[in-house]
């Protein structure tokens, strides 16, 4: 028999609700899941995690702890409520807080004395006191009297073989500092990993933003160091790989044809928008955004210039783009550069084929082979195992004359030693 501790509802069942879920269920809390679609609400309920390539979240979600539904009457049942829907941008960057506001609805409609509320989307400084506050409070009840908010920001990395959602050290904020004390308090319950009590709940907000708005600098830095190196015929990842080797005040990142997921493209804007209304224009993180945005257009345009060298134009050339997820071994396809890059080959009149081993329905081809066969060129856009250990004699003996390396993953010598044209991001 379990030891039943208390209710949890997690609402929002996608990359960072399930695995949260799973864990409270795990650690014996009575857990409900609310989430928007019904199939995933069928799917949980049979023990089927929707989330593929994740073991360890298959086998939690078929012991069936987990209680999904639509329905966000169970919140009233719940002592802690745990919010983790999405906080995505329109086609234009603006933050859009739809979820975030319908999902602090449903829980302001059943509140109940006592509950302690918990934000774990990625939300700028501000949203928990300036959105999510008066929602919650319209009812009349007093936040930090009657009921309890603070806001820990998740930081799973899926895919990830060392960090995950039980070890990851955590943050957390609350309204008032009891507030604060008892997010920290659950978190205990459920972690192996450090918490963190922050003095404000803009803090703990202000910590992931900065997070996500750091990494995104970063790689922004290189990509622009891959197009300055480009003109200057060095080779950027020969390059890094050598600062890197100075043991201190240096963190290799890489450049690549462009940055993808629901996190780094996403986040920075949220702080960008919300310190534009107090006044303040965050021009660095704008360059930044600026120049991760121009990657897949950098990348094309260096299959362009490939084929002139040959004589090919790219209008009716059949390009094979290896990848359509984000990142290496995840099906996750938001603001992923492949699809920009994609659009950008149709757009230029490319006969497009495509091959994700972690998309098989989204794919034009079933198989690497396959589309190597019926590409005359190529572009890594995720350097998932099976593209980076791939065999490159097969690239010569399905004919690929032209190799854009959107990763810096594959043998550039050898590609070049094979006869084939071979250009990476900088390199
Ligand atoms: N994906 C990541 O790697 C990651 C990592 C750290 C933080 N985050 C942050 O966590 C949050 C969630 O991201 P995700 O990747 O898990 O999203 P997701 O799209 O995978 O899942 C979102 C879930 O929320 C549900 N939902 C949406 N609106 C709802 C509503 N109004 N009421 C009830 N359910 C609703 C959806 O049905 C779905 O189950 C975002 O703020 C994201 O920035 C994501």
């Amino acid at each position: 028999m379990r030891k039943v501790r208390a209710t949890v509802t997690v609402i929002g069942l996608g990359y960072v609700g399930l695995p949260l879920a799973a864990l409270c269920a795990e650690k014996g809390y009575r857990t409900y899941g609310i989430t928007l679609e019904a199939k995933k609400v069928s799917m949980v309920n049979k023990g089927v995690s929707p989330i593929a390539n994740d073991a360890e979240l298959a086998v939690s979600v078929a012991k069936k702890h987990i209680v999904a539904t639509r329905n966000a009457k169970v919140i009233r049942q719940s002592d802690i409520v745990l919010m983790c829907v999405p906080t995505p941008v329109d086609k234009l960057y603006n933050p859009d807080l739809s979820p975030v506001r319908s999902a602090a609805l449903k829980i302001s409609l059943n509140l109940r004395k006592g509950q302690l509320i918990i934000i774990e989307s990625t939300i700028n400084p501000g949203v928990c006191e300036e959105v999510i506050l008066p929602i919650l409070q319209k009812g009349g009840k007093v936040a930090g009297r009657d009921f309890f908010l603070a806001h820990c920001p998740e930081r799973i990395n899926p895919g990830d073989p060392t960090w995950n959602v039980r070890n990851i050290p955590r943050v957390v904020g609350g309204i008032t500092h009891r507030c604060s004390r008892l997010a920290a308090k659950f978190y205990r319950s459920i972690l192996e990993s450090d918490i963190r009590e922050m003095k404000s709940i803009k803090e703990a907000e202000a910590t992931k933003i900065v997070e996500n708005s750091f990494r995104d600098i970063n790689i922004a830095f290189v990509n622009e160091l891959a197009k300055s190196f480009d003109k200057l015929g060095i080779d950027v990842y020969d390059v890094i790989q050598g600062a890197a080797t100075k043991p201190f005040a240096f963190m290799a990142h890489y450049p690549s044809c462009g940055v993808g997921g629901h996190c780094i493209p996403v986040d920075p804007y949220y702080l960008i928008e919300r310190a534009k209304q107090s006044g303040f224009d965050h021009r660095f993180l704008r360059i930044a955004r600026e120049i991760n945005n121009s990657m897949p257009a950098y990348t094309v345009n260096h299959l362009i210039r490939q084929l002139n060298k040959l004589k090919m134009p790219l209008s009716g050339t059949s390009i094979g783009v290896c990848g359509i997820s984000y990142k290496a071994e995840v099906s996750d396809i938001r603001e992923s550069s492949s699809l920009k890059i994609i659009s950008l080959l149709k757009e230029f009149g490319a006969k497009v084929r495509t091959y994700d081993p972690y998309l098989l329905e989204q794919s034009t081809d079933k198989s690497l082979i396959e589309l190597l066969r019926h590409s005359d060129g190529m572009i890594i856009a995720t350097n998932h195992r099976e593209f980076v250990e791939m065999d490159i004699r097969k690239l010569r003996k399905y004919g690929i004359k032209v190799v854009i390396d959107g990763k810096n993953c594959l043998d550039k010598d050898g590609i070049v030693r094979l006869g084939m044209a071979y250009k990476g991001i900088g390199r």
